[in-house]
């Protein structure tokens, strides 16, 4: 197997650090990211091709700004300084770095000065690049020279092109930079010469190398199937890995979607022929969550109920040593992020595969190095459904948090058949995956309708729909009125129980995505 070739991201904490990560992969080239800290023996360690020294929030004249041993810049590795990282560059090989008489927030326009190699694709006319930044460079080291000058920054871009040092003012990485990804190709492919190498096959077969290695021949592994794509594409990798010494459970608490469990058990057991085990707690769930109305004390319930549930059906498989999870790149970057720097940005919600500390398994976690759109395509190479890689996010709790009030049985069914109708809606008119998530929730609020000739009485659906790229944030979308009103005409034709549906219009903050 050929080495895969990295280039290494030194993380000085700024909000965009994970992009530029996925910016290189997109280019079909490994990238890592550590924090800065790591130092000149760590980068030696690591062995990348080429080093990107990220964007942060701290001003390098701080007391305690971050940075590094100068001696970096002398490995004779391609460099690229990307805000913070090339004001620092600049500082720290003799340049002058000074507050700027104008912060730099948002789109700014950037002038051709002088050619260079990690610039040679784009053209020479004026660019709009992504500007965010306090302090400017003033002066430029010894052997460097300009690339790019702006209004109020002139050394926008600028280079020492025989040290193969090159520094940028605004964020390529981001999409408000025009044609930002010209900037990292170059800088990969022209600068640092790196073979694009990063495939979804390579990494299956590097992992499931790896994980024959770490299972032994009578061992088993057990694997928690959720019906989500990452709990999915860890059994199928670990599938191809270990066969038939896989245990997959997959626990029905009575709060999935209509037809999960079903297609789960057909993918996995029919298609994969895999050792599943389906555990029935849907009544075990529903009298635990009796009456419960507060939406954190069903939280704890249905998170207590599972490990309960799970660590059961876990002890009865024989031999089961490892236990696998699909953790992935971003929960891993978060925990090496330096300190007070705000690169960490996912929110960790304590999910229902949360299980408890003292179970007695190792861990197995081989999407650790992954991103998310790329946990999808290794889905597709290990032959997963496209309609189960591509599915929408769908919280731990199930339709618990998407069914105010109390969770009956029959509250639970209205629920699924309306989430049916918006889910087939949304497909047909073609904007499934290009929206983050669409759902229905369920109100306990009852108002007066009329259906024919009779009065009715009964509960209101509220349908979200929103888009989003991480979760964190998200916009309402603007559906169009004719899909709104088929899905509207269909719930109160179709769902008994449901006699009025509305369109929730609130983006996050101040709202949040689901109800609860
Ligand atoms: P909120 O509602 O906080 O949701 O805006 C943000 C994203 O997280 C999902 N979500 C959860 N995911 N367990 C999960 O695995 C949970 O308990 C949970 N609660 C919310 C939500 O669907 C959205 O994508």
């Amino acid at each position: 197997m050929a080495e895969v070739q990295t280039v290494l991201i030194l993380d000085f904490g700024s909000q965009y650090t994970q992009l530029i990560a996925r910016r290189i992969r997109e280019l079909g080239v490994h990238s890592e990211i550590h924090p800065y800290s790591i130092g000149i023996e760590g980068v030696k360690k690591l062995a990348p091709k080429a080093v990107v020294l990220s964007g942060g929030p701290a001003s390098c004249y701080d007391e305690d700004a971050p940075s590094i041993e100068e001696s970096i810049y002398q490995l004779g590795l391609p460099i690229l300084g990307i805000c913070y990282g090339a004001q620092l560059t600049d500082k720290l090989l003799g340049g002058t770095v000074e507050p700027a008489d104008h912060h730099e927030y948002g789109h700014a326009k950037i002038k051709h000065v002088n050619n260079s190699a990690l610039t040679s694709s784009l053209p020479k006319s004026d660019l709009n690049v992504w500007m965010s930044h306090g302090d400017k460079v003033s002066a430029l080291p010894q052997g460097f020279e300009t690339i790019y000058s702006s209004a109020n920054c002139q050394q926008a871009a600028f280079a020492n092109p025989e040290k193969q040092i090159y520094c940028l003012q605004f964020h390529p990485e981001v999409v408000h930079t025009e044609q930002g990804i010209e900037y990292i190709k170059g800088f990969v492919f022209d600068v640092a010469k790196v073979e694009a190498s990063w495939t979804m096959s390579s990494f299956a077969e590097k992992t499931i190398a790896t994980i024959q290695k770490q299972i032994g021949p009578n061992e088993r592994v057990i694997c928690g199937l959720s019906g989500g794509v990452d709990s999915s594409v860890v059994a199928a990798l670990l599938h191809k890995a270990i066969g038939s010494r896989l245990t997959c459970i997959f626990v029905d608490n009575g709060l999935l979607r209509a037809g999960e469990r079903d297609h789960v058990a057909n993918v996995f057991r029919e298609h994969f022929k895999v050792d599943l085990r389906v555990v029935d707690a849907e009544e075990r769930f529903l009298n635990a969550l009796d009456k419960e109305q507060d939406p954190e004390k069903k939280r704890k319930i249905i998170g207590r109920e599972f490990i309960r549930v799970f660590e059961k059906e876990a002890s009865s498989v024989k031999d089961a040593k490892f236990l696998a999870q699909g953790t992935l790149y971003p929960d891993v970057i978060e925990s090496v992020s330096f300190k007070g720097g705000p690169s960490q940005v996912i929110k960790s919600h304590h999910n229902v595969g949360g299980l408890p500390e003292d179970m007695t398994f190792e861990l197995v976690e081989p999407l650790r190095e992954l991103f998310k759109d790329e946990v999808r395509a290794l889905g597709l190479e290990l032959g997963l459904p496209r309609h189960m890689v591509n599915r929408q996010p769908f919280p731990g709790p199930g339709l618990a948090v998407r069914c105010l009030g109390e969770l009956k049985k029959s509250r639970l069914d209205t629920l699924r058949s309306a989430d049916t109708i918006i889910e087939q809606e949304i497909i047909k008119a073609g904007l499934y995956e290009s929206i983050w998530q669409s759902f229905g929730v369920l109100l306990p609020v009852r108002s007066v309708g009329v259906m024919g000739d009779k009065r009715t009485y009964a509960e209101t659906i509220a349908l979200r729909a929103v888009h989003s790229n991480d979760g964190m944030t998200a916009e309402w979308c603007k559906l169009p009125y004719e899909l709104l009103g088929t899905i509207s005409s269909r719930i109160i034709n179709e769902v008994r129980g449901v006699n009025r549906v509305v369109y929730d219009i609130t983006t996050k903050p101040p709202g949040t995505i689901e109800w609860e």
